[in-house]
């Protein structure tokens, strides 16, 4: 049994897993109030919410999961990428119970928490498989073998999906985090009454770039009075582009691997939109799809546990010491090291 903390970016979560029973407790708490009057996150205002949150989270979710610290097996906490400050929240909070309860301490990576989050679910997905990582830092086509071993295959150049939802939601007015705000707007859009472009989509290779889009919605949004239903109609036609390009280049994935799995993994997996239309797509050629439940796409502790435990049943240890990194690019990650 694992606890893992996660507390990369603006959420402080807790979460207890065990490797027969499954999943026991995920406590979460969002700080989007926190920051939605600056329109993004602040990084110091992120760390010092973390420090008065996770250890009320971690004794909720031990309560909630009825589980003593002298039953675990290990702690995991989210050891990068993300902001420092918050980062080290979490991995100092995990090391010091870890010394205390006398148990080894694992940092994981945030992205492999997020590439590893649909194994949480009922089928899990087998490797090797194809995984779409769409956050908002994040917009990646990885060829995932094994835990520990992903083979990238595109990326974006300049924005993320997420952030290309963020940033046009913001010039919509909407606020942060705008992402599922625009979403919800789209609803009321009408198809195809503001069409913009499919940044990369007719270009062949794997590549994605979305900062194109803020530009043409700007345009779009002085084109025309902005009305309610203008607003509506543009958010549409911004999520239809996105789900557009990021369909069409999975798929185009699909079929250049070979592979017959396809797992959807981060924030942006959250979209109705993109999953409707991914599990349409795959399902007429053949191929399976599979999802994080939505409360597991965007951060949360849960898969941290889970990458945590699964690194920990494989003898992977982490050297003593608070090591964490804003920046670690996922392919630096290996297969779980027993210590010598
Ligand atoms: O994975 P995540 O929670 O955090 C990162 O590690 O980045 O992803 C957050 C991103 C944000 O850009 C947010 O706007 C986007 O995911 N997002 C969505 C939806 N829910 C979250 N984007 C579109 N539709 C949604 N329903
Ligand atoms: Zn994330």
């Amino acid at each position: 049994m694992v606890l893992a903390l996660e507390s990369s970016c603006d959420e402080s979560a807790a979460a207890v897993l065990d490797a027969r029973r499954g999943l026991l407790a995920h406590e979460l708490f969002s700080q989007v109030d926190l920051h939605r009057l600056y329109g993004g996150v602040v990084p110091e205002l992120a760390s010092r919410d973390h420090v008065r949150r996770l250890l009320p989270l971690v004794r909720q979710a031990l309560e909630r999961a009825g589980v003593a610290p002298g039953e675990l097996g290990g702690v995991a906490y989210t050891a990068g990428p993300g902001l420092v400050g918050a980062l080290l929240t979490g991995a100092a909070l995990a090391r010091a119970l870890a010394h205390g309860w006398g148990l080894p301490a694992i940092g994981v990576h945030h992205l492999e928490g997020h590439l590893l989050a649909p194994l949480l679910e009922d089928p899990a997905p087998s490797f090797p498989h194809l995984a779409l990582l769409v956050s908002g830092g994040h917009t990646m086509l990885i060829e995932a073998h094994a835990l520990g071993d992903y083979r990238l295959l595109g990326e974006t150049r300049d924005d993320a999906a997420g952030e290309a939802f963020d940033k046009c939601a913001k010039l919509l007015g909407l606020p942060y985090p705008g992402g599922p705000q625009l979403a919800a707007l789209a609803a009321a859009g009408r198809a195809g009454a503001c069409p913009l472009p499919r940044p990369m989509l007719d270009r062949p290779g794997l590549e994605f770039s979305f900062s194109g889009l803020k530009t043409a919605v700007s345009l779009a949004i002085r084109a025309q009075p902005l009305d309610d239903q203008r607003r509506a109609d543009i958010a549409r036609g911004v999520q239809e582009a996105i789900v557009d390009v990021l369909c069409g280049k999975a798929l185009r994935a699909l079929d250049q691997t070979g592979l017959a799995a396809l797992v959807v993994a981060g924030g942006v997996g959250a979209n109705t939109s993109l999953r409707e239309r991914l599990q349409r797509e795959c399902a007429a050629r053949g191929a399976r799809v599979y999802f994080p439940r939505a409360e597991f796409c965007t951060d949360n502790a849960a898969m941290i546990a889970l990458a945590g435990l699964m690194r920990l049943e494989r003898g992977e240890r982490s050297a003593p010491g608070l090591a964490v990194r804003a920046r670690w690019p996922l392919a630096e990650l290996r297969p779980p090291k027993r210590e010598p």
